[in-house]
């Protein structure tokens, strides 16, 4: 696989052995003649991926945002001395890429260490949920008055955002008086939606989701970057990755030469072979919430009931979150001797920010011993390793994304990468990647219940639907 000359020590690499057939058999894998003869689809779907490129605003992220960053970058400077908290309001797209830059790139106790230890950045909160007992508990950890609160969404009229949005909002009038815009900032639609004319209105900073560019592709827009400017991450870099990534997917076509290609070509060759899940395994708890990201992008994206011909097709590809090493306790039991389902991948790490030793000791208890003189790294690594291998004695199906580290610009790669193979898997399945019709119907439904204007029969269409049968009911 060609790699831009000069910079292969920065870049990521990505391991497909363990997917091909000349380890695991031809039963279970994929051979090098299924790639080869896979190469004319993937001419056909790449054609099409550059035919649409210019409606895939997101892949142009990595170059448009060079003056919206300038502007990010000065409001966060002039934000970070005034807030001691930094609090997102947004769900799906507009809080997942957040919380997984977040967790990559900062202090894994980020939120503990003084104001000085965060060289005087805010806490960080990502509310991504309505639950009542966690939302009214960051209340009780946050004082509003020192909190600038970032509501995200790019619909403007997201229910579950816009009703923290208000219980907020009402908050800081409470405690703060006229004072209170200031402690709102807005990133959503330039000209649609309800946030934006509620912002004009009430005289919110304000930043765009460029138009286009879908909540699940939007992290290297203002959704991602204030959140992660706010905190201190070099979010130039981040998207140098990006375009660096950019580069050498735009200048590859073939499967042997494009990894974004090669992984959704593998993918798209697995669920042919059955392999209807696809798990996110990163050995590094800094990618941890970057399972979440990639599950949604995923789940989302290609989890479609009709083809762009309107077939019924009932594509995608079920995406499981797991962690290394933790989960080697949990659910590699399943990975390794259930059912053949499974493709894994693993998010590996080069070098980690810290080496942690063990000491050695117990010299009379071999089974203990034999740890000392190790490191926490080296162990993660065996760990990881390990697991691969077993899966690949099992007849597992797995490969490695490498991250020589995690810092902004290799995970600006991650997300580009993974964004694309996501759009080429779309391709190659013949379904549109960037519609989520199937949450249109509980959204609905929802705004039904409670009241909106206009769904009326939503609600009606609920609350007509057959009582639950109570035999089904277990209740003590
Ligand atoms: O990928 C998507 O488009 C969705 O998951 C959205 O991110 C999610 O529904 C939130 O939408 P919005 O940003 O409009 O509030």
């Amino acid at each position: 696989m060609s790699v831009p000359a000069g910079t292969q020590q920065d870049f990521l690499s990505v391991d497909v052995n363990y997917m091909m057939a000349d380890f695991l058999g031809g039963t279970q894998g994929i051979s090098a003649l299924d790639l080869q003869r896979a190469q004319a689809l993937i001419d056909k779907a790449g054609q099409r991926m550059q035919q649409k490129r210019s409606e895939m605003v997101w892949r142009e992220l990595p170059y448009s945002q060079t003056a919206v960053v300038e502007q990010i970058l000065a409001y966060a400077a002039q934000a970070k001395g005034q807030f001691e908290n930094f609090v997102v309001l947004g769900i799906g797209g507009s809080g997942l890429g957040p919380t997984a830059v977040h967790q990559a790139l900062n202090h894994p106790y980020y939120n503990e260490l003084s104001a000085a230890q965060r060289a005087g950045f805010p806490r960080f909160y990502v509310v991504d949920n309505i639950d009542p007992e966690r939302f009214a508990g960051l209340l009780d950890v946050i004082n509003p008055a020192t909190t600038l609160f970032n509501v995200i969404t790019k619909s403007g009229s997201t229910s579950e955002t816009m009703a923290q949005f208000l219980i907020i909002r009402e908050m800081l009038r409470q405690r703060l008086g006229t004072d209170y815009a200031a402690h709102i900032v807005a990133t959503t639609d330039q000209t649609k939606g309800n946030l934006i004319a509620i912002a004009c209105e009430e005289g919110y900073k304000t930043f765009f989701v460029p138009d286009g560019v879908g909540g699940r592709f939007s992290e290297l827009c203002p959704v991602g970057l204030l959140p992660a400017a706010m905190t201190g991450v070099d979010i130039k870099q981040l998207l140098a990755g990006a375009a660096a990534m950019d580069e050498w997917l735009s200048n590859c076509r073939t499967w042997d030469s494009n990894p974004a290609y090669l992984r959704a070509v593998l993918q798209y060759l697995a669920i042919g072979k059955g392999k209807n899940i696809s798990v996110m395994m990163p050995y590094s708890e800094a990618l941890k919430y970057f399972a979440d990201w990639y599950a949604q992008l995923w789940a989302e994206s290609l989890g479609k009931r009709v083809d762009l011909a309107g077939n019924e097709v009932f594509a995608g590809q079920t995406p499981v979150k797991a962690l290394g090493v933790t989960d080697q306790h949990s659910q590699v039991q399943l990975f390794t001797e259930g059912p053949f389902d499974k493709v894994v991948n693993f998010l590996a790490v080069g070098e980690f920010k810290q080496e942690v030793a063990i000491p050695s000791a117990f010299g009379t208890i071999p089974g203990v011993a034999f740890l000392g003189g190790h490191t926490l790294n080296e162990l993660m690594q065996a760990e990881r390793r390990a697991t691969e291998f077993a899966l690949l004695k099992a007849g597992r199906l797995n490969n490695t994304i490498m991250l020589p580290e995690v810092n902004a610009y290799t995970l600006g790669q991650l997300i580009y990468l993974l964004e694309v193979e996501t759009a080429m898997a779309g391709e190659l399945l013949g379904i549109d990647a960037f519609d989520q019709p199937g949450v249109e119907a509980g959204k609905n439904a929802t705004y039904g219940l409670m009241g909106r204007p206009g769904y009326e029969q939503n609600k009606q269409a609920v609350d007509q639907e057959a009582p639950k049968l109570t035999k089904y009911i277990l209740q003590r």
